[in-house]
């Protein structure tokens, strides 16, 4: 056997069965290194006789050549092992399952307040915030509230100060204030809000909900608050035709005053809007007194308009068969998670606000 053959048969045995790359590298340098034992052999050329040259560079040549192709391949091999290996190592386990979670529920009131404000934009009320503490001139005096008015008896407002000078607001009202203080007229505002009194029972809550609406322009009249009123309540209950009820009353802001009651019937422990012969009371309303509009600057002379504000738990209460206001203020996830609303499930008749 030729030296060439048996150079050749020895590191294809070396070769076999390795597959670490930097074993598989070593021979490499072993055999075309620069002192390499085939590029000794390929220095040899020089010295060999003349009628062997040309048969010994050939075979040189065809060694040479398998054995690079067999080391590539194995490097090729080699280098696919451990990028698999790696692959392998990195992988994301995707069957992993899924972190479980709880997907919240909105308020009852929450979604009420959100209802009745979609109404009243789309006939032209934009939405005004006031805050929760006040000051007694924007509750009480602006409002043409006199000193001695029993709403300011202790019983029913939560003062913050012995001097009686900040408060928890009793009504919404004082938006009213705040607004027309604020903008010049005309306004056309409803503020939904919390409102604070200190009554407590299965109709009554501290803490409750009011919104407060507000239209003042040239020439708008009472008829103007019904139509208004009307429509609202049509549209909140999502029925054609309703029983509706002004019942003269008295608030210190507002001349004429007036009550509404709802007609409502008792069907299989439900309430039937629109339809029976009992009623129930939702709100409180009026012409708002030019000494309200006096107290903000507003030209009595040019401008007049109306007021109503709405007890908004109420009215949740109605709409979704709701029979003890306290619940909503308990915080207990199971009453809400059956009586919550979903926030991708959109009601039909929700149409976003617009402002
Ligand atoms: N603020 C009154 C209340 O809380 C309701 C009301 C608002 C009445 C506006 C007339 C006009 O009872």
């Amino acid at each position: 056997m030729s030296d060439l053959k048996k150079l050749k048969d020895e590191f294809i045995s070396k070769l076999r069965g390795k597959s670490n790359l930097s074993e598989i590298n070593q021979i490499k340098s072993e055999l075309f290194g620069k002192n390499g034992l085939i590029s000794t052999q390929f220095k040899k050329i020089g010295t060999i006789a003349e009628s062997e040259k040309k048969k010994f560079a050939s075979d040189l040549n065809i060694i040479k050549d398998e054995l690079q192709s067999l080391i590539n391949s194995k490097i090729n091999e080699a280098e696919n092992t451990e990028i698999n290996k790696k692959l392998e190592q990195e992988r994301i386990d995707i069957t992993l399952p899924e972190r479980s979670f709880v997907r919240g529920k909105i308020h009852p009131v929450s979604q009420t307040i959100d209802e009745i404000s979609s109404i009243f934009s789309e006939i032209g009320f934009s939405v005004e915030e006031g805050p929760d503490v006040e000051n007694e001139y924007n509750n009480f005096t602006a409002l043409n509230t006199p000193e001695n008015h029993p709403a300011r008896d202790m019983h029913d407002t939560f003062y913050l100060d012995e001097k009686k000078q900040n408060l928890l607001r009793t009504h919404t009202s004082p938006v009213q204030i705040r607004t027309m203080i604020k903008d010049k007229p005309p306004f056309k505002i409803i503020a939904p809000g919390r409102t604070y009194r200190s009554d407590s029972d299965q109709t009554h809550a501290p803490m409750f909900h009011q919104v407060e609406g507000l239209h003042i322009d040239k020439d708008i009249n009472m008829g103007h608050l019904k139509g208004c009123l009307n429509y609202f309540i049509k549209e909140f209950f999502e029925v054609d035709k309703i029983k509706m009820r002004f019942r003269p009353s008295h608030f210190p802001f507002t001349e004429p005053s007036a009550e509404v009651d709802i007609g409502y019937e008792m069907k299989d422990g439900k309430i039937i809007v629109g339809e029976g012969d009992q009623w129930l009371e939702i709100l409180g309303c009026g012409m708002v007194h030019p000494n309200v509009l006096k107290n903000v600057n507003v030209d009595t002379a040019k401008y007049q308009g109306y007021a109503f504000g709405i007890g908004i738990d109420r009215l949740a209460m109605l709409k979704y068969g709701i029979n003890d206001l306290r619940a909503f203020f308990d915080c207990d996830y199971r009453w809400l998670s059956h009586f919550g609303f979903d926030p991708l499930d959109v009601p039909s008749n929700y149409r976003g606000l617009s402002r």
